[in-house]
C-alpha cells in the first residue's frame, strides 16, 4: 500500500528561486531578536527535526507551494482540490484556513529552498523521509485537530492507535477518491495487514466480502470503539441485528446460545462449513446436547443409511427436526422444531 515514494530534483525548481524570493519575517517565536534580523531571512537551522520545530507557517499558503508542486510535479499533489479537504467555502477545511500547512504543518523553511540547495524539511507523513521528527502521535494530531469528534472519539487508546497506527495507513489524501472509504476498495486496505482474514473471506461460506459487496466497516469502526474488537456496536449481537435483525426475537422459544452469542455456532469472517458455521453438524448441537436423554446420535458409520439413526445424521442432520435453531413462535415449538 506503500505509494509511490517521490523524489523531486531541486533541480526543477532553481529558475523560480532567481526571482528575488523574500521570506516571511518575525515568524519565529522569539520576539525579542526579530527586531535585530528584521531584514534577514531567519536561518535556517541544520537539522530536519530542527527545521520542523522552528518554522513559522508561510504568507501565502498554497500559492507558495504550487509554485514547485505543480502539474508537473511526480508527486500528483493538486487531486486533493477534487475533494472535499479544498472546499474553500466549508470554513472547516484546510483550504479555507492554512491550507496545505494544515496538514504538514510550518513550511518556512522547506519553501525557502534556494538554487543548488536541498528542501528544507517539512512534514511529509512518510516516517522514512521524516526519520526521527515525526512519530505516530505527531502524524496523527495534525488530522485529529479537525477530526477528533464523531466516529473518532474513541481513537486514544483503541488499538490501531495503540499500535501505532496512522490515519495516513487507511487514508489517501491527494486522491480523487479515497480507496478506504468505497465498499469495493475498503477490504484490501484492512487485508494488506490482516492477513489471517484475507484467507477467511474466501472460504466457502462468506459474508459477500470478496464480491465487493461489503465492507469491513459494516461491523467494525477502525477508528475505535467500546467493544473488544473495534465492533460497531457494544456487543456481537448488536452488531449483527444491525442486519439480521429478525434474529433478535422476541421468541417464544428461545434457544439459550442465541441471545447469548452468535459467534458460538458461526465465525464472522468465513467457515468452511455451510451457513458460516463454527463446526459441522451434528457435531455443533453436540457440543453442548449429550446423547443421553434424547437419541442424539454419534457421527460414526453405524449411524449412516440404512440405519434408522440416519435422519439425525445426514441432510441437515438435527435441523431436519429442529429446524428453528434460532427460537420459535409456534405454540407448540418448545423443540425448536416448528
Ligand atoms: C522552492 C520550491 C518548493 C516550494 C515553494 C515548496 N516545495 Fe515542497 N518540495 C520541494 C522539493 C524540491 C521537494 C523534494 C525534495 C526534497 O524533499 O528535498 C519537496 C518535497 C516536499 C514534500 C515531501 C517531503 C519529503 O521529505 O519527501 C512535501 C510534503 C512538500 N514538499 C510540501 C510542500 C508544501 C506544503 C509547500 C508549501 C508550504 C511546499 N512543499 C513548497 C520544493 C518546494
Ligand atoms: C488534509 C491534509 C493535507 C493537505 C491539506 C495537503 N496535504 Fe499533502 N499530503 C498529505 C498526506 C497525508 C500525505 C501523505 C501521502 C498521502 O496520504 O497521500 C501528503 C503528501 C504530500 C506530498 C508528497 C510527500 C512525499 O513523501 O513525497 C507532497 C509533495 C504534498 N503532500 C504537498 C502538498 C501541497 C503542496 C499541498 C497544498 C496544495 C498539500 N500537500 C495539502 C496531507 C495533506
Ligand atoms: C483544517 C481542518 C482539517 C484537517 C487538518 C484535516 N481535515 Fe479531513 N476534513 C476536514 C473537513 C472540514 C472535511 C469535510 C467534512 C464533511 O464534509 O463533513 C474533511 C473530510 C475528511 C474525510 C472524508 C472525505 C470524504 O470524501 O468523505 C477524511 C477521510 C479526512 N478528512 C481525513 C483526514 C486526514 C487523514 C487528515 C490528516 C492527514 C485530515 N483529514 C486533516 C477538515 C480537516
Ligand atoms: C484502520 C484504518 C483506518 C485508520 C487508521 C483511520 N481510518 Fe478514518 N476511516 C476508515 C474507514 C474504513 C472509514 C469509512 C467508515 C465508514 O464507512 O463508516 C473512515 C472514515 C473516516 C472519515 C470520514 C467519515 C467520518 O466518519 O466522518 C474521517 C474524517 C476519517 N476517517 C478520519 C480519520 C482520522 C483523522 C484518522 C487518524 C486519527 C483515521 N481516520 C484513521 C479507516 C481508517
Ligand atoms: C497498517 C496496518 C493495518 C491496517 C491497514 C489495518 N489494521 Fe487493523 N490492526 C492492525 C494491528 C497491528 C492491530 C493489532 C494487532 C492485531 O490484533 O492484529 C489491528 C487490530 C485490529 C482489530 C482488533 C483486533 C483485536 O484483536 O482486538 C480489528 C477489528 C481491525 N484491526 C480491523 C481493521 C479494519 C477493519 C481495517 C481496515 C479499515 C484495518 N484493521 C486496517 C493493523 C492494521
Ligand atoms: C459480519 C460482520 C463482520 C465483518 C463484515 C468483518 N468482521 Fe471482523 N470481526 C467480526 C466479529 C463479530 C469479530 C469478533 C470475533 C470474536 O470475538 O470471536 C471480528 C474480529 C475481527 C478481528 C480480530 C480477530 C481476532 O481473532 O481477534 C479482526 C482483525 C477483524 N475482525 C478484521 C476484519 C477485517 C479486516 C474485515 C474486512 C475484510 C472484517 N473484519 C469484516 C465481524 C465482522
Ligand atoms: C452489514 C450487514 C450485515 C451484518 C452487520 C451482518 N451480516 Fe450476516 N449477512 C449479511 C449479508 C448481506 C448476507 C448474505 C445474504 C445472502 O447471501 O443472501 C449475510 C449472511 C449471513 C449468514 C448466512 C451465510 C450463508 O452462507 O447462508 C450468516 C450465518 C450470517 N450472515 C451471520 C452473521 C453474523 C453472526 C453476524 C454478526 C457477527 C452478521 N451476520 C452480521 C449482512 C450482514
Ligand atoms: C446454536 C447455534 C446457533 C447460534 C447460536 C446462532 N445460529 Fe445462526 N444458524 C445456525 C444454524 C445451524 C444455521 C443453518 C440453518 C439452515 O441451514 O437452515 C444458521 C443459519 C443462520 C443464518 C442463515 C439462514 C437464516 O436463517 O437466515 C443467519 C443469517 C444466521 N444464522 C444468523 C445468526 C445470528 C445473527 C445469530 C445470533 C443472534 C445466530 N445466527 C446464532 C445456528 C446458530
Ligand atoms: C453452546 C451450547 C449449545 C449449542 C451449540 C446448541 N445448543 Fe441447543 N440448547 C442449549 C441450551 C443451554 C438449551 C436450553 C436447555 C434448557 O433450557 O434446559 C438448549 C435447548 C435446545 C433445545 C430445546 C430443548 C428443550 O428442552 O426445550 C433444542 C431442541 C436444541 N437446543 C437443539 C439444538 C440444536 C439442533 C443445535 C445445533 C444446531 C443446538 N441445540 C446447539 C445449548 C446449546
Ligand atoms: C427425527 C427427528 C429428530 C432429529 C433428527 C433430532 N431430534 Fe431432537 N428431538 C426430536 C423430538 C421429537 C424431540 C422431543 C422429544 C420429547 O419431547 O421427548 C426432541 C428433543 C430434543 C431435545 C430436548 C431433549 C429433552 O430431553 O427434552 C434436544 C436437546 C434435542 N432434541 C437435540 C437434538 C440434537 C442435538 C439433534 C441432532 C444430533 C437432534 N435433536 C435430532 C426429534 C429429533
Amino acid at each position: 500500500m506503500q505509494q509511490n515514494r517521490t523524489v523531486l530534483s531541486f533541480l526543477i525548481f532553481p529558475i523560480i528561486l532567481l526571482a528575488a524570493f523574500h521570506a516571511p519575517v518575525g515568524l519565529a517565536e522569539s520576539d525579542e531578536f526579530s527586531i535585530t534580523i528584521k531584514k534577514e531571512k531567519p536561518k535556517k537551522p541544520e537539522t530536519p527535526a530542527e527545521q520542523i520545530e522552528a518554522a513559522g507557517y508561510t504568507k501565502r499558503g498554497a500559492d507558495t507551494c504550487l509554485r514547485c508542486h505543480d502539474e508537473e510535479s511526480e508527486y500528483p499533489v493538486l487531486p486533493i482540490f477534487k475533494t472535499k479537504h479544498a472546499v474553500v467555502a466549508d470554513e472547516r477545511t484546510p483550504f479555507a484556513g492554512r491550507q496545505c500547512e494544515a496538514c504538514h504543518g510550518p513550511g518556512e523553511f522547506h519553501t525557502q529552498t534556494e538554487e543548488g540547495e536541498e528542501a528544507g524539511s517539512i512534514v511529509s507523513f512518510n516516517p522514512v523521509d521524516d526519520d526521527l521528527i515525526a512519530t505516530p502521535e505527531r502524524y496523527n494530531r495534525l488530522c485529529l485537530n479537525c477530526h477528533e469528534k464523531d466516529a473518532r472519539i474513541g481513537w486514544q487508546g483503541s488499538v490501531h492507535e495503540s499500535v501505532g497506527t496512522t490515519c495516513t495507513n487507511c487514508h489517501r489524501i491527494h486522491v480523487e477518491h479515497d480507496q478506504v472509504l468505497a465498499t469495493a476498495s475498503q477490504p484490501d486496505v484492512c487485508l494488506s495487514c490482516h492477513k489471517q482474514q484475507r484467507a477467511e473471506i474466501h472460504r466457502a461460506s462468506a459474508h459477500p466480502i470478496r464480491f465487493g459487496q461489503m465492507a469491513c466497516s459494516e461491523c467494525h469502526n477502525p477508528h475505535g470503539s467500546v467493544s473488544d474488537t473495534l465492533l460497531i456496536r457494544p456487543t456481537i449481537n448488536e452488531t449483527c441485528y444491525t442486519c439480521h435483525a429478525e434474529k433478535r426475537g422476541p421468541f417464544l422459544w428461545e434457544h439459550a446460545p442465541v441471545a447469548e452469542d452468535c459467534t458460538t455456532c458461526h465465525v464472522p469472517h468465513g467457515s468452511s462449513h455451510p451457513a458460516l458455521l463454527a463446526r459441522r453438524l451434528p457435531l455443533l448441537c453436540q457440543q453442548c446436547h449429550s446423547q443421553t436423554g434424547h437419541p442424539s446420535v454419534a457421527y460414526t458409520a453405524g449411524a449412516l443409511p440404512p440405519s434408522g439413526a440416519a435422519g439425525f445424521l445426514v441432510a441437515k442432520s438435527c435441523l431436519n427436526c429442529h429446524s428453528q435453531v434460532h427460537g420459535s413462535n409456534h405454540p407448540s415449538g418448545i423443540k425448536l422444531s416448528r
